[in-house]
């Protein structure tokens, strides 16, 4: 695959968003960012994209006609530059028919839980309120649903008997940062395949499908 142009919608932090830059600026990605498209004026992102020297676009959903019309618009924004790859970091809305036809199998997202548990919003809180021991994050495909579509890495979190909301975020934060980067790198090299629900990753080892994430030291 040739260099790869990816796209970044985010709502706010965007701390995902940095993960990324970063690991294109010490050469762990070999991608250009051409721009980053947000909801939100205000959102931190946009000064990381300026301290970067990326491209932004604040298109906010009440400037357009319908959420169909806004959705298009992100797709022909990103068509118009190019963009190979759409990369959600923190972009709090559910994407539209649309963008989602034009990119099929070529948006991600990034989710703080292990989907199928706990989608949608606060996955965290989710998580420690029902109980469970493990939770972690998930790098997906994005389909029509929330949350739902075919899984490309996931990272285990153990859930401590002290955690609050807050520690919990930070600990799976540490992981998103590794295992997003993590899964444009696997896409920009060609190396995922599409089977239904399945992703394919060609020549994986162990390590690379997330299943050794250690779950300790961060
Ligand atoms: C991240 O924890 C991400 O997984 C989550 O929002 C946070 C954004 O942080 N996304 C979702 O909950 C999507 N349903 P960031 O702006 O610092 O990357």
């Amino acid at each position: 695959m040739g260099h790869l142009e990816i796209g970044v919608l985010a709502s706010g932090r965007g701390s995902n968003f940095q993960s990324i830059i970063d690991a294109v600026e010490r050469g762990y990605l070999q991608v250009s960012l051409r721009v980053l498209v947000t909801d939100n004026p205000a959102a931190f992102a946009i000064d990381r994209a300026k301290n970067h020297g990326i491209e932004h676009l604040v298109m906010r959903p009440k400037e357009f006609a319908s959420r169909e019309e806004y959705f298009e618009r992100i797709a022909a924004e990103l068509k118009r530059r190019g963009v190979d790859l759409v990369v959600l970091a923190g972009f709090m809305r559910i994407v539209g028919k649309p963008l989602i036809d034009a990119f099929r199998h070529r948006i991600m997202n990034i989710h703080p839980a292990l989907l199928p548990s706990f989608p949608g919003l606060h996955g965290q809180r989710q998580a420690l309120d029902y109980g469970v021991k493990i939770s972690g994050c998930t790098v997906h495909f994005v389909d029509e649903g929330m949350d739902t579509g075919p899984v490309i890495i996931q990272a285990a979190v153990p859930v401590r008997d002290d955690d609050t909301e807050d520690s919990l975020s930070a600990r799976i934060l540490g992981f998103e940062h590794k295992i997003y980067p993590e899964a444009i790198r696997l896409f920009s090299e060609g190396r995922l395949n599409v089977a239904g629900r399945r992703v394919l990753v060609k020549g994986a080892d162990i390590e690379e499908t997330g299943l050794t994430h250690p779950p300790a030291g961060l």
